[in-house]
């Protein structure tokens, strides 16, 4: 059987959104904060998983705090466990993570990706530690932690020679992902871990959930967040691409790292609209948690493999 997307998400990481959670895994306690962008993540869940034949085999996610200079890598062992620390935060993010990885699944991924023409390397190191990107993502997306994951890292390449250059890049790993989900025979969701608008506040509250303290960066970076999800909205893909690189350079748009360019690569850019199921700041950085429902809306398809 032909494998499927079943969807695509633009889905941020901040990890105050787990720290607000309480999660028995993160060792920080909270008083919660930014229910927003939470309840949008539950919005998500419902949509994704309350469908019998909706629910998806295998969860990829591509995230841009693995950051690999040469190539594109993937996890390459069926389990990895560990304690992932936010570098910035480690105040809100000690996460203990027991994760279960889909390696027929990764192994086809760097295989296509080679037929691409990229770099790719399966990750076979057993103290590995996961970024807390791909970590975040993935528990809001699924925090039972109960369908596999394949973690795809983020080439630098739009950071060594141009947005451009790593763009390109990402439209072929996106292919690649399609035509190796194709191959796999699984239903897959893929998850682009980037927020938007990047520009964000400096000093912390003393309450670090003091909801009265967060807010947008300034309206200028309010604007770029909207005109971005509008064309989401009218199922302007293609146009959304067209805009990135202006809006990684006026937004310090986090989508630089390339995630939301490979995931919309894989969905062979959809012109359905897709679903906002929110938006919100985190200490001043805009996120939308953004449905592409392909099952819905591209029934039969496989992907965007050429
Ligand atoms: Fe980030």
């Amino acid at each position: 059987m032909t494998g499927k997307i079943i969807a695509g998400v633009l889905a941020p990481h901040p990890p105050h959104l787990v720290y607000a959670s309480n999660p028995e895994q993160n060792e920080p306690r909270s008083e919660g904060g930014w229910e927003t962008l939470r309840w949008g993540y539950e919005r998500l869940r419902k949509s994704l998983f309350e469908h019998p034949d909706k629910k998806p085999d295998v969860i990829l996610v591509h995230s841009p705090h693995w950051m690999t200079v040469l190539g594109h890598h993937v996890l390459g062992l069926p389990h990895f466990k560990g304690l992932s620390v936010d570098p910035i935060f480690p105040h809100l993010f000690r996460f203990n993570y027991d994760i279960k990885v889909d390696v027929d699944l990764s192994l086809l991924i760097a295989e296509e990706g080679k037929n691409e023409g990229l770099i790719t390397k399966v990750m076979t190191n057993p103290d590995f530690r996961i970024d807390y990107g791909a970590i975040t993502s993935c528990y809001l997306t699924n925090p039972d932690f109960d369908i596999p994951i394949v973690a795809i890292s983020s080439n630098n390449s739009p950071y060594y020679f141009s947005n451009e250059v790593g763009q390109q890049q990402m439209e072929k790993l996106g292919r690649a992902t399609a035509r190796a989900i194709a191959r796999s025979g699984k239903r897959a969701v893929l998850l682009a871990s980037n927020s938007m608008s990047h520009r964000h506040f400096t000093t912390e509250p003393e309450i670090p959930e003091d909801m009265s303290a967060e807010h947008i960066y300034h309206h200028g970076q309010y604007l770029w967040d909207m005109e971005m999800l509008k064309m989401m909205r009218e199922g302007k893909s293609r146009q959304l691409i067209d805009c990135l690189p202006e809006f990684m350079d006026m937004a310090l748009a986090e989508v630089k790292a390339g995630a939301l360019t490979w995931m919309l690569s894989a969905l062979d850019f959809p012109s359905y609209k897709a679903e906002v199921h929110a938006y919100g700041s985190v200490i001043g950085t805009g996120n939308a948690i953004v449905e592409w429902d392909h099952f819905t809306n591209a029934k039969g398809l496989a992907g965007g493999g050429k």
